[in-house]
């Protein structure tokens, strides 16, 4: 039983031909405010929200849906979040910052007993959750998009941090994996070398979380092919791209693919039925 908040509209048809979606009325206020309405009864639901772009408008309603559910009566309430906003200012850098994530999972702990992420920035903030949190990976539906493409290819993360992500896809794959060595050379230039792995003449798959500006991807990319790599293919959990972002990586590579946690004209790889496992 699947409630699918504004956030997560383009997954709608593909969940509809598989789960029950509970109907709900979700519309704005003359004034910009929000308004949902529950229109089933049920004792449990699963809430579907991803929260980016307007963030904090698909943060309220989430709360809203949570709200309403209880107010209904529904006792089990889960809510999986494609995309989680606000999720990489998980420290204080500079004193009087918030923890802005825990503030977001305080806030959804309010109503929710259980909570879902894809591809946390930092899995470590699940913590902040009072109740059960999971940290879901994309890996299968990555790994399965670029099977035939890359062939006995290479997996490669662009730092090391990324590493766990590559290695999670190259073993559904069965392919060797490794990751690029990020070394400051100025206050403005990096230095990436790849560890390890020799790309000349293979077909190369580079696994991040996110792409912004796709500056990390394009560096990465233009190194591989430097150094003899065939075919480039570059993917994502959650493509945020920044404006230009998908053009510039795009023509850098022989394909751009990111999963739909976010709608982009290349989120080619589906998390739903990632979702309906859950
Ligand atoms: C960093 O922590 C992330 O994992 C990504 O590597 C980063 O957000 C990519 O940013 P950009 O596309 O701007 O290079």
């Amino acid at each position: 039983m699947f409630v699918i908040g504004s956030g997560a509209q383009h997954l709608k048809k593909e969940i509809e031909g598989s789960a029950k979606i509970i109907n709900v009325e979700i519309k704005k206020f003359p004034d910009g405010e929000k308004y949902v309405r529950i229109l089933e009864e049920g004792e449990e639901a699963t809430v579907i929200q991803s929260m980016y772009r307007p963030q904090d408008e698909h943060i309220i309603e989430a709360i809203l849906i949570g709200d309403a559910l209880r107010e209904r009566g529904y006792k089990r309430v889960r809510i999986v979040v494609p995309y989680l906003a606000y999720s990489r200012q998980d420290r204080v850098t500079k004193e009087g910052e918030p923890i802005s994530v825990r503030a977001i999972m305080r806030m959804l702990g309010l109503y929710y007993d259980e909570l879902y992420v894809f591809d946390i920035h930092n899995p470590k903030t699940l913590e902040f959750f009072p109740g059960k949190a999971e940290n879901v990976s994309p890996a299968k539906v990555i790994a399965e998009y670029f099977r035939e493409k890359l062939g006995d290819g290479v997996v490669m993360a662009p730092d090391k941090g990324a590493l766990e992500r590559a290695k999670s896809v190259a073993e559904i794959l069965d392919l060797e994996y490794s990751h690029f060595e990020k070394k400051r050379i100025s206050p403005t230039e990096v230095q990436m070398t790849p560890v390890d792995v020799d790309v000349k003449g293979r077909n190369v798959l580079i696994v991040d979380d996110i792409i912004s500006t796709g500056g990390t991807m394009i560096k990465a990319a233009n190194l591989l092919r430097e150094l003899g790599a065939k075919r480039i293919f570059v993917a994502a959990t959650h493509g945020v791209f920044a404006e230009g972002a998908i053009e510039r990586v795009s023509n850098a590579v022989d394909e751009l693919a990111v999963t739909n946690t976010i709608p982009t004209p290349v989120s080619k790889i589906s998390i739903v039925p990632e979702i309906l496992r859950l």
